[in-house]
Order: C-alpha cells, then sequence, then structure tokens
C-alpha cells in the first residue's frame, strides 16, 4: 500500500508542479507573440490552436511505474519530459517548420531535443513535429530550467492521431491488423490531403498576388 506522503513531500510537489505551470505559462505566451509577429509579417494566421495541459498525478505514477523507474519527485523530474505539455495546432506543413524556427531562436528557450516524425513517420502512420525544450522560471532564490514538451501537427495530423489515440486505449495498445492497416491508411491520406490543401494555397496566394499586381498595373 502506498504510504500517505509527509508535509515536506507535498510542499515539494506544489513547488515543482508551479514551476511547470508557470513554464507553460511562459511558453504560451511566447507562441502567440510568435503567432502575432507571424500575422503582421505574412499576413495570416499559422497557429488554428493551441492547447497545453499538466500530466496528472496518476499518468505521472503509471508512466514512471511502466518505465521501471522510481515513483519519486527526483525520478519524475529527471525522468519525463511530458509533465507540462504544449500542443500548437497549423493548418499547413510549412507553418509547422515556420514555428520550429521561431521557437529556436528565441534566446532563452534550450531545446533539449526534437522528433520529427513528420519527416520520418512512425509505422503506425503518426505524423507530429516534437521538441523538448527548458525555459527559466525566475524565483526569489534564482532562475530553475524547467522542462516542457511541445508537439506541432496540422489540424489533419491532430484529427488522425486523437482517433489513434482512442483505438490504441480502447484496445490496450493491442488492436486488431485490419484496424491498424486501415489507420495506416488514413495516415496516408491525411498526407495526401495536407500536401493537397498546401498546393492549393500556394495557387490562392499566388493568384491573389498577381491579382493585385495587375489591378495597380490598371
Ligand atoms: P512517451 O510516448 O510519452 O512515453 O514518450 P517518448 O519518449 O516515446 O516520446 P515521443 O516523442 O515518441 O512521444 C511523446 C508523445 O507524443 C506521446 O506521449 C503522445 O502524446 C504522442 N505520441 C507519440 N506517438 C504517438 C502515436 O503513435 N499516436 C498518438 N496518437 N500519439 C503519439
Ligand atoms: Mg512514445
Amino acid at each position: 500500500m502506498a504510504s500517505i506522503p509527509k508535509n515536506n513531500q507535498i510542499d515539494q510537489w506544489r513547488s515543482i508542479m508551479f514551476l511547470y505551470d508557470s513554464a507553460l505559462k511562459a511558453i504560451n505566451t511566447k507562441i502567440e507573440i510568435i503567432n502575432n509577429e507571424f500575422v503582421q509579417i505574412n499576413k495570416y494566421n499559422p497557429i488554428e490552436h493551441v492547447k497545453s495541459r499538466l500530466k496528472t498525478p496518476e499518468s505521472i505514477v503509471k508512466k514512471l511505474k511502466r518505465s521501471g523507474y522510481d515513483v519519486t519527485i527526483d525520478s519524475m523530474i529527471e525522468k519525463l519530459s511530458d509533465i507540462a505539455g504544449i500542443r500548437i495546432i497549423c493548418s499547413f506543413r510549412s507553418d509547422i517548420y515556420q514555428i520550429v524556427d521561431m521557437i529556436e531562436r528565441q534566446k532563452d528557450i534550450t531545446v533539449l531535443y526534437i522528433k520529427d516524425y513528420i519527416k520520418n513517420p512512425k509505422p503506425n502512420g503518426y505524423r507530429s513535429y516534437h521538441m523538448v525544450v527548458t525555459i527559466p522560471i525566475y524565483l526569489t532564490s534564482g532562475p530553475v530550467e524547467t522542462k516542457v514538451e511541445i508537439q506541432i501537427r496540422t489540424v489533419a495530423m491532430d484529427f488522425w492521431a486523437s482517433l489513434e489515440h482512442k483505438i490504441y486505449y480502447k484496445f490496450e495498445g493491442d488492436a486488431p491488423d485490419n484496424l491498424q492497416q486501415e489507420l495506416k491508411d488514413c495516415a496516408d491520406m491525411v498526407d495526401m490531403l495536407d500536401a493537397k490543401m498546401f498546393s492549393l494555397n500556394e495557387r490562392i496566394l499566388s493568384y491573389s498576388k498577381n491579382n493585385i499586381a495587375e489591378q495597380q498595373e490598371d
């Protein structure tokens, strides 16, 4: 049976979660500024929406146990990268890489590692761009570098990932082969859709530019 946490552990837990929560706020503000600057320069919104969440204590414990780590606050800080998580949903694949560039250019953000599941999709068809970064949170005792996992994907990739996630949980990771195959087929369709929507958008943009140029010549 799990022992009842002592008061000092509860205090430690609270101050750690305060850090992760503050890191989410800091990154969210940065993303909002990145988006606003992008709108000024490119005249369109690259970000459809942003979701952020703190991992629940239950899923922190579950993940530590599943990975064979000690269930302690220290091991959670060291081993888990997704206690603070942000998901950025974009319209087009090209927006993703522009946003990644803009995040990487922020002086106070340190990129610990990236996983580009768009260039290298997972065998099940999962596509998304993952970054694990740290951002300093300034406490009276000094700055604390705090980890945040950022996932960036298109609306279509997000649609696919949420259905895949549901199926994965429903079958506890062991979905029937035909379902897995159909999901993989859908992932390929999502990829085609993203490519088509991108080229269509490029044509629309170039059309409106030409149109404006023609109008100005008149
Ligand atoms: P975990 O998968 O979280 O244990 O970490 P990891 O070190 O394997 O990192 P990875 O970058 O592969 O995955 C991090 C997160 O991306 C996951 O927690 C999910 O939110 C998401 N993700 C990764 N793979 C898949 C997938 O196949 N399907 C879906 N729906 N989400 C995925
Ligand atoms: Mg994983």
